[in-house]
């Protein structure tokens, strides 16, 4: 099968129950992102990310993932995604992506946030904003009538408006009952192509912005995934449901400047 035939559209209390994972997914990572500081090890991060998650009835959504073993992924500077938690410590002057996915009620919420440890120079300061713009371009596309690309190239274009280049290997993705659903939502692309985006879809967007060349490569652990020029690289991703009045950040809390 291809395409929209796979996609699952939610229904009104299906997205309610969406909101309130996202929600749970939102309050998590912010508990993560209070807790980074110089000398914090990133299995520190992981427990407090579990212990939260677990204390508010959820349950995290990667851990044991495809074997995934942990409960957040850590990507500390030329790491794009996929980092796991352990004994290593946060130095002052590194970016750090915090990853998490919460299953609650039925349903996940997915949502990232890169951010700096101490003080970062500017060139890194540029490349989380750039990040986070690109994220929210992206976003700003995902409304019905709109297709699948126009998100894409959202994010791509805003990107290399910076100067930097997007990962084309990872791409965001449909989530509800599953983690991963269809569609793809990749972060380059071609305005006007792809799907038709319908009010009742929810998507997962995340584009990984690299200050350097887009190519990336797999690690020794078969997780870990960094940029093959070593340059830093930045990734944000929200859980977005598509309205009729347009996209709905169902990983956003009210008031938080977070992400
Ligand atoms: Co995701």
């Amino acid at each position: 099968m291809k395409g929209q035939a796979r996609i699952v559209l939610k229904n009104k209390e299906e997205i309610a129950r969406m909101r309130k994972a996202g929600r749970l997914a939102a309050m998590a990572l912010r508990e993560v992102v209070q807790a980074v500081r110089p000398g914090v090890t990133t299995l520190e991060l992981d427990t407090i990310a579990e212990t939260y998650i677990r204390a508010h009835g959820g349950v995290p959504s990667f851990k044991g993932y495809r074997g995934y073993p942990a409960s957040i992924c850590v990507s500390i500077n030329d790491e794009v995604v996929h980092g796991i938690p352990s004994q290593r410590r946060l130095k002052r002057g590194e970016i750090v992506s915090i990853d998490l996915g919460v299953f609650v009620d039925g349903f996940h919420g997915d949502v990232a946030v890169t951010v700096p440890v101490g003080e970062v120079n500017k060139e890194l300061l540029r490349l989380l904003e750039c990040a986070r713009e690109a994220l929210y371009q992206g976003i700003a596309q995902a409304k019905p009538g709109n297709r699948l690309g126009d998100i894409s190239v959202g994010d791509q274009a805003c990107a290399e408006k910076c100067g930097f280049s997007v990962v084309r290997e990872y791409a965001g993705h449909g989530i509800g009952r599953q983690l991963h659903e269809d569609p793809q939502v990749p972060n380059y692309g071609v305005p006007g192509t792809g799907i038709v985006l319908r009010s009742g879809m929810t998507l997962a967007i995340e584009p990984m912005v690299n200050l350097g060349g887009a190519e990336v490569v797999v690690g020794p652990d078969g997780w870990t995934v960094r940029t093959r020029d070593g340059l830093p690289s930045a990734h944000f991703e929200h859980t977005v449901a598509i309205g009729e009045e347009g996209p709905e950040i169902l990983t956003r809390l009210p008031g938080d400047s977070l992400i």
